[in-house]
């Protein structure tokens, strides 16, 4: 019998805010036990009016009941690796920590600074005897990447809303769960960071251990706190803007995830990464 899952091109891991995906068919869910334990939430597998499947996970639960901390990032990359996704199209509320990048904007983010604690697990070898070294110094997938900067592209200027698609940008990736303090926020700003988030470390690591495709579509929520005279960050106003972003952010994956199956049938945009790990692993002496 074929499962519900069979054929799932990629996976969507929603962020705050994005629970659900919209104009898809539902064709079931699953929830499938990894060796890392459940996935954040039972993943939904949806088909494209083509007929293209893909996979959807709400990072923090259906009920935003899992905080950036605790999020299973290795069984939700882990259980969309074994529905035979082959990227992971990642979204995620940030903080703008530049002027030009206004809440609203959606942002592809180039690169990321780690600033979380290190009490995530990191990798799918802890706790193995096998010493594995992945390649990370472009930590989203640079085809994926471009091929969605013409896209979103597109599909924000059809909207007709004056969302604006910002790129090449620096994320950094911070525990929580409390905001930065205003010293921190201008430092990171000082760094070359150009956007805050909690999420994408150690999710992107991890789809590249798994050699999946990785890429992150931000959406700016808030200005963090490292402008003067202006009120530091707040969860109200984080969620103030949640609820637009994610409404747009439903309707651009609508209208990407239909081209791309084409795109990616005459490339490697989703399969950049199959075989990155080949030497990755320390040869026993
Ligand atoms: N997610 C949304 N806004 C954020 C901020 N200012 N800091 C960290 N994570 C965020």
């Amino acid at each position: 019998m074929s499962s519900p899952s069979n054929g799932a091109l990629v996976g969507i891991i929603g962020g705050s805010g994005l629970y659900h995906l919209d104009n898809l068919t539902l064709v079931g869910t699953v929830n499938p036990e990894t060796p890392w334990g459940l996935p954040s939430s039972p993943i939904t597998i949806c088909s494209l009016p083509s007929g293209t499947k893909i996979a959807f996970l709400a990072r923090h639960g259906k009920g935003h009941t899992i905080s950036p901390s605790d999020v299973p990032s290795r069984a939700n990359i882990s259980a969309l690796k074994s529905l035979g996704v082959k990227a992971v199209l990642a979204f995620s509320a940030v903080g703008s920590l530049r002027e030009e990048i206004a809440p609203g904007d959606f942002v592809l983010p180039s690169q990321v600074i780690d600033r979380t604690k290190g009490i995530r697990p990191v990798s799918f070898f802890e706790g193995t005897s096998i010493v594995a070294h992945a390649a990370f110094g472009d930590p989203f997938s640079t085809k994926l990447v471009a091929w969605l900067e013409s896209r979103v592209r597109q599909v924000l200027e059809e909207e007709g809303r004056g969302v604006k698609l910002h790129t090449d940008k620096t994320v950094i990736c911070m525990e929580g769960p409390q905001f930065s303090t205003r010293a921190e926020s201008t430092m990171y700003r000082s760094w070359g960071a150009d956007l805050i988030n909690m999420s994408v470390l150690p999710e992107s690591k991890l789809a590249r251990e798994a050699e999946l495709g990785y890429a992150l579509i931000a959406t700016a929520t808030d200005y963090d706190s490292w402008r003067p005279n202006t009120e530091a960050v707040t969860a109200a106003e984080v969620f103030k803007t949640l609820q637009s972003n994610a409404d747009t952010s439903r309707h651009v994956a609508a209208k990407i995830l239909e081209g791309l199956h084409d795109a990616a049938s005459k490339g490697d945009i989703l399969t950049e990464e199959v075989g990155s790990m080949k030497f990755s692993i320390m040869p026993r002496s």
